[in-house]
């Protein structure tokens, strides 16, 4: 499985990361435990594809109403030219799609790039754990999926902005030749 190679390589390759750890993250990724996260949410993985090869992947987990970025990379050589971004687009579009209200994950501290992804990508720092996994720093991350509509306010008769409870969206048609679900 391709991408399950990809992950293990990108992780490995992670330079912001204990090797124990490395190791024990890259071991959770297999094609069979992957194909099993899948099979229990078809939205769990997605790549990205480049020449119709795997180049980048994201990997997640929905808990109610609470999206977890566990993983996302991309391969070496096509870095920089934004996919990590695309991915994390996605990955938020997706998470509205699916009902919620918000996308959150860990860092290494160390980890510059993903911090600078995800700030463009909108999420916030909270606060940093340190001497955490493995004795590592993390920073913990989030952000809140806006859910908007439109509704008229009774009492002074403007329109106003409100919190409802699902905005169903499509994908821009870029993105949808560009990410494509794992399966
Ligand atoms: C993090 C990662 C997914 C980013 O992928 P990408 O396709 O290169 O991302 P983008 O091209 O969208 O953006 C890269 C940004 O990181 C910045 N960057 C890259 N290396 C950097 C470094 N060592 N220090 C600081 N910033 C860095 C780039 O300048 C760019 O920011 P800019 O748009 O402001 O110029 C990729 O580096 C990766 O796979 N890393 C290993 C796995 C990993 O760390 N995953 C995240 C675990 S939470």
């Amino acid at each position: 499985m391709a991408v399950s190679r990809l992950i293990r390589r990108v992780i490995l390759g992670c330079y912001a990361s204990h090797p124990k750890a490395k190791l024990g993250e890259s071991a959770k990724y297999t094609p069979s435990k992957l194909r099993a996260r899948i099979k229990r949410d078809r939205d769990a993985v997605f790549v990205a594809i480049s020449d119709r090869r795997i180049v980048g992947f994201c990997v997640n987990c929905r808990d109610d109403g609470v999206l977890q970025l566990e993983w996302y990379g991309v391969d070496p050589a096509h870095r920089q030219h934004g996919m990590g971004q695309r991915l994390l687009q996605h990955l938020i579009n997706s998470g509205r799609r699916r009902g919620c209200h918000k996308v959150w994950c860990d860092t290494n501290a160390e980890n510059r790039a993903s911090a600078r992804v995800l700030s463009h990508a909108g999420f916030e720092p909270v606060c940093t754990l340190e001497n955490h996994w493995y004795g590592q720093d993390f920073i913990l991350w989030q952000k809140v999926i806006p859910m908007m509509r439109v509704v008229r306010d009774e009492e002074d008769s403007h329109t106003v902005s409100r919190p409802a409870i699902r905005l169903v969206r499509t994908f821009a048609p870029r993105e949808r030749t560009l990410v494509a679900a794992a399966r």
